[in-house]
């Protein structure tokens, strides 16, 4: 495909998503297609003939859309929002027109330097001081995975330039609390801290972490011959969106050496709006911090903002240095590849920095507001319906809810919530993620799609009252 072919094609590609964008409201929102179902539509082996770009197009409404969930749907209240604005696509289709990878500040200098003041200027949005530096990471797993590492070579004095994790006398402790994201664990486990380290700090009734315990559990293990090195506090879990203490847990962090990394994947977006900063009051206590952007706030994924208050210290565990990568510039520029693990980088930044401009700080403040206004109308009118429960407090903009009939407990009641929860998925209308919460299943409802204004948050209300009665 040549330069002019390209653009006749892109066009096409264009006009092709600009239709599905603008048609989405009519489209199911959970994919009708049954496990097989789009691969029985492909042929088994590669095309040994070139085929033209008509049948390729063709083949995304017949076999890609009809295997599609519609995340960018109004009634999609499922997961998080993964919202992917237009401008945002725009600019990561830019990043894959141009075709650079960062390797080094060389490799692309613009790549790097958008990206230092886009990092910049998501700080200033979310409050954060000057004391902290940003990359941009495909993923919060990603980045948390970092932070474990920064945290397991500062406690054992870089260990990986001796023996590695293999040449501790005293094993490194995790702690975080049952409600941080699996991505939590599993970091631990492949920064080689194993599980058994791991330690889960009791929660309340809120599904906050107990510091008090925290405090507890770190001298045990100080007192029986290990080493607490990192503490994962979440702004906003996955379940419920609850909020760990962030300043009691620092001053616990800092009394005893232990890294602080604050997990704001979801509820970070809302730190644009002042008046939900004291979510995580006392962050500037802590040694990393993630914000997926790439969820609420609305850049296409993948867009999370790793902050750390050390780069040097990132720079030092992350770096490598072969010849071949070196260049003329090195000591007066940042070479993203040593603040994260992949060598190549795309040009993620276009994405943010489109999105930012596009939106202004403003546009993206007033969607984030009436999405957390619509979360407390749905409260206040499932709180005054006759056995219906919201579980959880809600402090942003998803909530846990239960349909309660009298006489239903139990292993009875967790039937009857995955069937009227299977009952909306499947009807294709609206989008809900069913979830365990307190060893009992109940329905998480996350508003904050683009698109989704008042009357589609009323229409799930309506669609749930009709699942729960059979009759969807
Ligand atoms: C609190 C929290 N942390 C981490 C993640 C993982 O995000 P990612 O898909 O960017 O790895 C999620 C995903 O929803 C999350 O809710």
């Amino acid at each position: 495909m040549n330069p002019d072919e390209f653009r006749k094609a892109g066009y096409r590609v264009i006009d092709w998503i600009a239709d599905y964008r603008a048609g989405v409201e009519a489209r199911p929102v959970m994919a009708k297609s049954a496990p097989g179902d789009i691969k029985a539509m492909l042929p088994a082996s590669p095309p040994q003939q070139p085929e033209s770009f008509d049948t390729i197009l063709g083949d995304l409404d017949r076999v890609v859309l009809p295997g599609i969930t519609t995340w960018q749907h109004p009634r999609f209240f499922g997961y998080f929002p993964s919202n992917a604005l237009l401008s945002s696509v725009l600019g990561d289709y830019v990043s894959t027109g141009l075709g650079v990878i960062g390797l080094a500040w060389q490799s692309s200098p613009a790549l790097t330097e958008v990206e230092e003041v886009v990092t910049d200027w998501m700080r200033q949005m979310l409050g954060l001081s000057e004391a902290w530096s940003g990359v941009i990471n495909d993923t919060a797993s990603t980045s948390t995975l970092v932070a474990l590492l920064c945290a397991r070579e500062r406690a054992s004095e870089f260990s990986l330039a001796k023996g590695g994790l293999q040449d501790q006398d005293r094993p490194l402790i995790v702690y975080t609390s049952a409600h941080s994201h699996s991505s939590v664990e599993k970091a631990a486990v492949l920064a080689g801290f194993g599980k058994a380290n791991v330690r889960i700090v009791p929660h309340e009734g809120s599904h906050a972490m107990r510091p008090e315990s925290l405090e507890n559990m770190v001298k045990d293990d100080i007192l029986n011959g290990r080493r607490p090195c990192v503490v994962v506090a979440t702004t906003g879990t996955t379940t419920s969106t609850a909020l760990d203490p962030i300043e009691r847990l620092a001053q616990v962090a800092k009394a005893n050496n232990l890294w602080l990394h604050v997990d704001a994947a979801m509820a970070g977006s809302a730190m644009i709006l002042p008046e939900c900063r004291w979510m995580w009051h006392g962050v500037e206590g802590a040694d990393s911090v993630i914000v997926n952007a790439h969820k609420w706030l609305g850049a296409v994924f993948d867009c999370t903002i790793y902050f750390v208050r050390d780069p040097e210290h990132l720079v030092r565990v992350m770096s490598t240095n072969p010849s071949y990568l070196q260049t003329a510039a090195d000591g007066r520029v940042n070479n993203y590849r040593d603040w994260g693990l992949p060598l190549g980088r795309r040009f993620r930044a276009l994405k943010l920095w489109f999105l930012i401009r596009e939106q202004g700080v403003e546009g993206l403040q007033a969607r984030l507001r009436r999405d957390i206004d619509n979360a407390k109308w749905l409260v206040r009118e499932i709180a005054n319906t006759p056995c219906w429960k919201v579980l959880a407090p809600v402090p942003l903009q998803t909530l846990c809810v239960r349909h309660e009939p009298p006489g239903l407990e139990g292993e009875a009641l967790d039937k009857h919530t995955l069937e009227w929860a299977a009952r909306l998925n499947q009807s294709g209308q609206a989008y809900v993620t069913p979830a365990l919460l307190d060893g009992r299943w109940m329905v998480r409802v996350s508003i904050g799609a683009e698109l989704t204004e008042r009357q589609h948050v009323e229409q799930l209300w309506s669609l749930m009252t009709r699942a729960v009665e059979a009759g969807l």
